[in-house]
């Protein structure tokens, strides 16, 4: 384990003007084995980055709160980015949110305690700029990273499954007394309700979901309307009551979105029958991806013709009391409104 000087030595804040290419570099070493295309896409935009001379003179000006291109922590030894760990602040209803992403060592230079000393500066200055906690996401397979950050103070706080699927097949027939049809207005509020619960807030702050978009107003409305990707909105009847609702958004990543919302009681069913409707109206020429709980479904998914790509565990250390904001109450209120 690295000491004290050593360490004032070694850690130092990320540098967009000359770190993006070694830590792009980096990165590729060692996420490779799972990097998909929206992965080497996000590499591809940090080197485009470093090459916009530019753009990284505008750059210094967005300060602490500004993402993009990278904002973090290097460890550097004998001149070279061997560690890195990237920080992107989310302003949630009324609370700043840090996550932390690209926590990367060099397998030179593994097992020193480069990361945990990374992590801990992380947390630090995550802690300095008043937020309220510090999240990150690590494979279930992740056993190091895991232990890492258990011992760091990290709470498994949800464990969600990425599916993928490039061409959905329609399984085994469902029951005949399923039936699915476009979701109609007045199903609103039990589609909110299925869509808080498997999209609660602890990972719906950072999924490319916005559910107020899903309410059958008259603006989300025309809104779908003239856009050139709309979203559609499915329900799955048994005897003509709800048991799901399926909605499906193009995206301009390598694959579409489907978000599922399903009665707890009838999961399998639901499931099976939205995922035989997409089969018919998804684009063959798309991938469609999932975010869903883990070890839910799991049948179903894979008899559908999908690819469980991983299993995600969501962590946080929390710096402050979670008794819900008169903020968040409101926002809650408005949107079910
Ligand atoms: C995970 C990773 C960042 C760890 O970096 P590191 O600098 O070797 O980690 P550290 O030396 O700080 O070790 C931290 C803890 O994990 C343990 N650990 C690290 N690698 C380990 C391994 N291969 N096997 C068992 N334990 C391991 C260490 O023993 C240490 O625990 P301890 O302090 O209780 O002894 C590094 O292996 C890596 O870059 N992996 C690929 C990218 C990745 O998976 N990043 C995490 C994404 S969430």
């Amino acid at each position: 384990m690295v000491n004290q000087i050593s360490l004032s030595n070694h850690i130092r804040p990320l540098d967009n003007s000359k770190d993006l290419n070694p830590v792009a570099d980096l990165i590729e070493t060692c996420f490779y084995e799972h990097m998909d295309a929206d992965g080497r896409e996000y590499l591809h935009q940090i080197r485009r980055a470093a090459q916009d001379a530019h753009f990284l003179h505008w750059f210094p000006g967005a300060g602490e709160m500004a993402s993009y291109p990278l904002h973090g922590y290097v460890w550097e030894e004998n001149g070279e980015v061997v560690g890195n760990l990237t920080l992107i602040p989310s302003f949630v209803r009324d609370q700043w949110r840090y996550l932390i992403v690209n926590v990367a060592v060099h397998p030179d230079y593994r097992q020193r305690g480069i990361a945990r000393q990374l992590t801990l500066r992380g947390l630090d200055h995550i802690r300095e700029h008043g937020a309220a906690s510090a999240w990150l996401q690590v494979r279930d397979d992740n056993f190091s990273a895991i232990h890492l950050y258990n011992s760091l103070g990290f709470k498994e706080r949800a464990r969600r499954s990425t599916w993928i699927s490039d061409c959905i097949v329609t399984g085994d027939e469902p029951a005949p007394t399923t039936t699915v049809g476009r979701r109609l207005d007045r199903e609103w509020n039990m589609h909110y309700a299925w869509l808080q619960r498997d999209y609660p807030d602890s990972v719906a702050w950072h999924l490319p979901l916005s559910i107020r978009k899903f309410k059958p107003s008259i603006i989300n409305k025309l809104d779908n309307f003239f856009s050139d990707m709309p979203t559609s909105h499915w329900t799955s009847y048994l005897d003509g009551h709800p048991i799901g609702f399926a909605s499906i958004e193009p995206t301009r990543q390598s694959s579409d979105t489907l978000w599922l919302a399903v009665a707890p009681d009838h999961k399998e069913l639901a499931i099976k029958s939205l995922l035989k409707q997409m089969a018919h109206i998804a684009p063959a020429y798309r991938s469609v991806s999932i975010n869903y709980p883990a070890e839910t479904a799991d049948e179903t998914f894979i008899n559908s013709g999908f690819t469980r790509q991983n299993t995600l565990i969501w962590m946080e250390v929390s710096f402050k009391s979670n008794v819900p904001s008169i903020f968040q109450k409101l926002f809650d209120r408005l949107v079910t409104l």
